[in-house]
């Protein structure tokens, strides 16, 4: 299949079209790698770690319609505002599947930065979904099934777990979040007028090699291991539902190799929870660093922050449903390979 993947340089992105590489699809990337959220030279790794010859003078010179390529993956420095780029790389791309993951991540940078979370989220993933609708509407040859990533942050404050896709009366706490609900409800909109076959993925809190210096696995062993206090708010008290990068990825493919089903004929739309369906506290998880690294660590206490939530806890039984596929990686197995890259990635 030929297949489209915007955030192709990103954590969950790299990991994607890897997989999808070495299952001998021929995928096209796009990334603007910048470095709003976390340094832009991680993310070269990762497209070197894709076989591309890139270093940051390359990535810096590159124009959107200058192809880097190797075997079957092609890179573009893209930004999704570009709508006119985005419109012909998707108009002309003959893409049987497209699988959406640029955006800005993170909850609390998005509270700093409204207006560019609302740019990359909702504006960059409205110009994927009008480019897709024009080859609907156009009856087009090839029409591209639609796969987003959502987030479990859309369950906002929500007391009720496991969270589930049924679950309707949902408040988000964070702008991040509500730049996902708001890609979920414009492209249900799109699927019921234009009948795009479309998925949304909640993914619940994603770790492993490769992973994000923004979040908390990633913080948290750099901490440990030089030694540093680590912050934990809310008092520990925060359960997070931890999903070994793999997992996702697994989860994608079974969904990009199943025939495509919906819930409801009529709008050819379904979201998704992917997550490992068994949270832990943060204390239990600062643990299972320490084991890992066999390091003590050296933990202060701080308030709840804007725009946490308590808890996520991911209900999968829709996606073992249609898909037959559930998270299975033990966190502390998860944590070792984790660790692993850490080692060699800063040792280099
Ligand atoms: N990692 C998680 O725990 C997690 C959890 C829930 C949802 N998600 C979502 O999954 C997706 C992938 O997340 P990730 O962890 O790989 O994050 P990431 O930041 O590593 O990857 C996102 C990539 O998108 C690129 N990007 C951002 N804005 C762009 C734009 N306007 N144009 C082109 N590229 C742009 C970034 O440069 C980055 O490389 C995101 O949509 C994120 O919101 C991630």
């Amino acid at each position: 299949m030929k297949i489209l993947v915007t955030g192709a340089a990103g954590f969950i992105g790299m990991h994607l079209c890897k997989a999808l590489v070495a299952l001998n699809h021929q995928v096209v990337g796009i990334d603007n790698l910048s470095s709003i959220t976390y340094e832009s030279s991680l993310k070269i790794s990762r497209l070197r770690n894709l076989g591309l010859n890139i270093d940051s003078h390359i990535a810096q010179s590159l124009s959107s319609d200058q192809a880097l390529t190797c075997n079957n993956f092609t890179f573009y420095r893209m930004d999704l505002t570009d709508d006119v780029g985005i419109g012909r790389l998707i108009e002309n791309g003959e893409f049987e599947v497209i699988v959406n993951l640029a955006a800005l991540a993170g909850v609390r940078l998005s509270t700093a930065i409204p207006e560019q979370y609302l740019a990359s989220n909702v504006n960059g993933f409205f110009n994927v979904l009008n480019a897709i609708k024009n080859l609907y509407v156009n009856n087009n040859k090839i029409k591209p099934r639609l796969l987003f990533a959502s987030s479990s942050s859309v369950y906002g404050d929500c007391t009720k777990v496991p969270f589930s896709e049924d679950n309707t009366d949902l408040n988000q706490v964070s702008v991040y979040a509500a730049t996902k609900k708001m890609d979920e409800t414009l492209a249900y909109t799109y699927a019921s007028l234009f009948k795009i076959d479309t998925i949304g993925l909640r993914f619940f809190t994603v770790y492993g090699p490769y992973g994000r210096p923004d979040m908390a696995p990633f913080i948290f062993t750099k901490r440990i291991i030089e030694g540093k206090e680590l912050h934990i708010f809310n008092e520990g008290k925060q359960r997070r539902d931890y999903t070994y990068v793999d997992d996702i990825i697994k989860g994608i493919l079974s969904i990009i190799n199943s025939p495509s089903i919906h819930d409801h004929a009529a709008v050819p739309f379904d979201v998704f929870n992917i997550g490992n369906s068994d949270p832990v506290e943060l204390f239990d998880f600062v643990k299972a660093i320490e084991k890992v690294t066999n390091i003590k660590a050296n933990i202060v206490l701080e308030p709840k922050q804007l725009g946490d939530v308590d808890q996520t806890y991911a209900d999968v039984s829709k996606l073992q449903k249609y898909f037959n596929f559930k998270p299975e990686t033990k966190l502390e197995d998860g944590l070792k390979e984790f660790y692993k890259w850490y080692q060699d990635y800063y040792r280099n």
